[in-house]
């Protein structure tokens, strides 16, 4: 081979070693303008489709079936700080690998746990946006690939739903804080405190009033030790949304009258720890996911806020919305969050920044009256 025709070959590989360097699910959220200009190009560009509705049949139904088998995580797979999605992709209702598509993560969301449409599309694509690529119009469902040896040198941030601030956040119910290491791993210690809480408030089971009681002392205990502690806006309102799901989407839907929205603690463990549905597990009879949390706020109301300045001084901040003031969830989240990670798009991410936007839009629900839409970008 000529000098010439090898050093092509070598420019040609160090520049397939750059791409592959980063995935095409890795957010373009706080790049520079020349790191954009530089990655986009290598972006596998779509167009994103408009988002699946609601299921045909939504109701009961039997999802640990023959066609979505459970399987132990393969190196490379990706889970991350959400029970409900590492279940739907170790039995394949997405992606075992765990990088999906919107259209996927809503589709898997309400065919294997019956989540309704609303709060689907809305969870998703805020995490697209927050989280994801959407230039590719893929997302990560964690951050760091499972692997059995040690990790390979990895990019300093892909995104992805582990990462820290946007949508994860703290006081979670079985996954430890930023703030001390790991915000994404099941964590046996606080396993043990919800079959604690269960057991004391719910004879052996989770439903609302243990939801109310296990959210108190997780926030509690977050403001006593985090001092970076953060309950405001977006994670006000996810914060009690997990502790209803927990006892809406993992309960079976045969349950019915007093066993309804009652987990047993063998089931917790399997869909927390195993991201496993229990043996033969039918999805709730009908679509849902917010039931009962407002029994579970009203239980020990507390306002969005965060620690300034070190522990056990928990602030009250609303600036952000909260749980009970949707629109200032989204408008902060669009204006302040979304602004800030993208401050200058252009060129195919704009354009798909933008139809992402009226997608979020949508799936919060709100007439313009109510809530109108904001756009930091214009308009395509
Ligand atoms: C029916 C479907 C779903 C169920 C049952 C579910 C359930 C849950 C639960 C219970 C948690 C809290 C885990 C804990 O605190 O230990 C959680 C966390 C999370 N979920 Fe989901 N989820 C579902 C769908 C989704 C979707 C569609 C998304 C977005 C694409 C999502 C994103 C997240 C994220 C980012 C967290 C971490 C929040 C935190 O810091 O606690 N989930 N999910």
């Amino acid at each position: 081979m000529s000098l010439k025709k090898l050093s092509v070959l070598l420019i040609a590989l160090a520049t397939a070693a750059d791409v592959l360097a980063i995935p095409q699910y890795a957010t373009l959220a706080g790049l520079t303008e020349r790191q954009l200009a530089e990655v986009v190009p290598q972006m596998n560009a779509k167009i994103p489709p408009a988002p699946p509705g609601p299921l045909r049949f939504g109701g009961l139904k039997l999802v640990d079936d023959r066609d979505h088998p459970w399987r132990p995580l393969r190196d490379g797979d990706i889970r991350g700080p959400c029970p409900g999605l590492n279940t739907l992709a170790s039995h394949g209702y997405l992606p075992r690998d765990g990088v999906a598509t919107p259209t996927q993560i809503i589709n898997a969301a309400q065919e294997g746990l019956n989540l309704i449409n609303q709060g689907a599309k809305l969870a998703t694509y805020a995490a697209l946006l927050l989280e994801g690529n959407v230039v590719t119009n893929l997302l990560s469902i964690g951050g760091k690939t499972h692997r059995t040896g040690p990790d390979p040198p990895s990019p300093a941030s892909v995104g992805g739903l582990s990462h820290h601030g946007t949508f994860e956040g703290d006081a979670s119910t079985t996954r430890g804080d930023a703030f001390f290491g790991d915000n994404h791993s099941f964590n046996q210690t606080l396993f043990d405190q919800f079959v604690d809480f269960s057991n004391r408030f719910g004879n052996g089971y989770y439903n609302y009033t243990v939801g109310g009681e296990l959210r108190f002392h997780r926030i509690q205990d977050s403001i006593a030790t985090n001092p970076e502690f953060d309950l405001r806006g977006f994670r006000h309102s996810t914060a009690f949304g997990e502790s209803a799901f927990i006892a809406n989407n993992f309960v079976d839907g045969r349950k019915t009258g007093a066993e309804a929205h009652q987990l047993d603690m063998d089931s917790a463990l399997s869909f927390f720890r195993d991201m496993r549905f229990p043996r033969g597990f039918h999805r709730a009879a009908q679509p849902g996911g917010g039931e009962g949390v407002d029994v579970i706020f009203n239980a020990h109301p507390l306002q969005p806020g965060h620690n300034v300045g070190g522990v056990n001084n928990y602030v009250v901040d609303t600036s952000r919305g909260s749980l009970f003031d949707q629109c200032g969830i989204y408008t902060y989240m669009v204006n302040t969050t979304i602004r800030d990670l993208y401050p200058n798009p252009t060129g195919v991410l704009r354009r798909n920044l933008n139809i992402n936007l009226d997608f979020l839009y949508e799936a919060f629900g709100f007439t313009s009256a109510d809530c109108p839409q904001v756009r930091p970008f214009g308009r395509n």
